[in-house]
């Protein structure tokens, strides 16, 4: 069972500058919430409500702002400085403290996950989790993503980016692993592009035959949100959804409400915070 749960949300956010000049890249709005707080919907939907947030220096006090310690969805956050991004895998190495020998899930804070039955699976893989298991999704430009190369059901390699491939299965920004990721990771060498590669601790999970691969299938959707098109693309995906259902996706008050990790006062006290909203109407509406 994986009861902790990392969200990395340091990085340069250097494709969608001028915009993260000022603000971090996952406290842009992504339709009518800040990026954050989708992947935080989705650790909380696998029952994860220890959570570390891995930042930028200085950017503790505005992720504080919007989520403080976690307790008006019910669950705890803690935070971090990542000083600068040396690349994925450092998450384990800032978050040893946090992990202590325990299994841990990491999502990358600007990754949007949506689907039926998505989170029952989760919660299931979280449970079955033995090594690690990573999430793969069929792409248009798998040379944008890490990838998954296979022949028969058989992984034949994992590879960061590749110039050339004949696979569209995009590894998700989404990864479980077990207790020895913190020291697999102390283990790894800068790549070529000077960072720890998210690949390169995958392949020794692979190696070690203890790697699971699971595909989110074309029924869900797997949305990029690191470019400037693909920020208005997703908010344009969200914002047709919430629309036609009148439900909002990752409203953090309503998974909490719903899974009895906070009671109506809890809402009523998130409503006074963010004042006259929409999305306050909302949660009006929720008690
Ligand atoms: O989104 C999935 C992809 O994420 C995977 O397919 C790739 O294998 C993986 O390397 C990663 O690729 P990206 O090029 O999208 O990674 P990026 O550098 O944009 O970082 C993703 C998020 O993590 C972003 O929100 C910033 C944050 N980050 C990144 C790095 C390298 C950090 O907080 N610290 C870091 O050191």
């Amino acid at each position: 069972m994986i009861k902790k749960g990392i969200i990395l949300a340091g990085g340069s956010g250097s494709r969608l500058s001028p915009l993260t000049k000022i603000v971090n890249k996952q406290l842009l709005p992504l339709y009518d919430k800040p990026l954050i707080f989708y992947p935080l919907s989705i650790l909380m939907l696998t029952e994860i409500r220890n959570i570390l947030i891995i930042h930028n220096p200085n950017d503790e006090s505005n992720f504080r702002k919007i989520l403080g310690d976690g307790s008006g969805f019910g669950i705890k956050i803690q935070y971090k400085i990542q000083d600068k991004p040396n690349g994925l895998p450092e998450a384990f190495i800032v978050g040893e403290e946090f992990i202590k020998k325990e299994s841990v899930a990491l999502i990358l804070g600007d990754n949007f996950f949506y689907g039926q039955g998505f989170s029952k699976r989760l919660k299931n893989f979280a449970k079955n989790n033995f090594g690690s298991t990573i999430f793969t999704y069929s792409v248009n430009n798998p040379k944008d993503y890490g990838i998954v190369e296979t022949h028969r059901n058989k992984i034949l390699n994992i590879k960061e980016k590749p110039k050339k491939t004949s696979s569209k299965q995009a590894i998700t920004g989404l990864y479980f692993f077990d207790s020895n990721v913190v020291n697999f990771s102390k283990k790894l060498k800068p790549s070529k592009r000077n960072e720890l590669e998210i690949v390169d601790l995958i392949k020794i999970y692979l190696k070690n035959k203890k790697l699971k691969v699971e595909e989110i299938g074309r029924g869900s959707a797997w949305m990029d949100t690191g470019s400037i098109d693909g920020l208005f693309e997703t908010s344009q995906f969200i914002s047709s959804i919430e629309k036609r259902q009148g439900q909002k996706i990752a409203c953090l008050e309503e998974i909490a409400l719903n899974k009895k990790w906070i009671s109506r006062s809890s809402i009523k006290k998130q409503i006074n915070f963010y004042g006259n909203c929409e999305y306050s109407r909302y949660l009006k509406k929720l008690i």
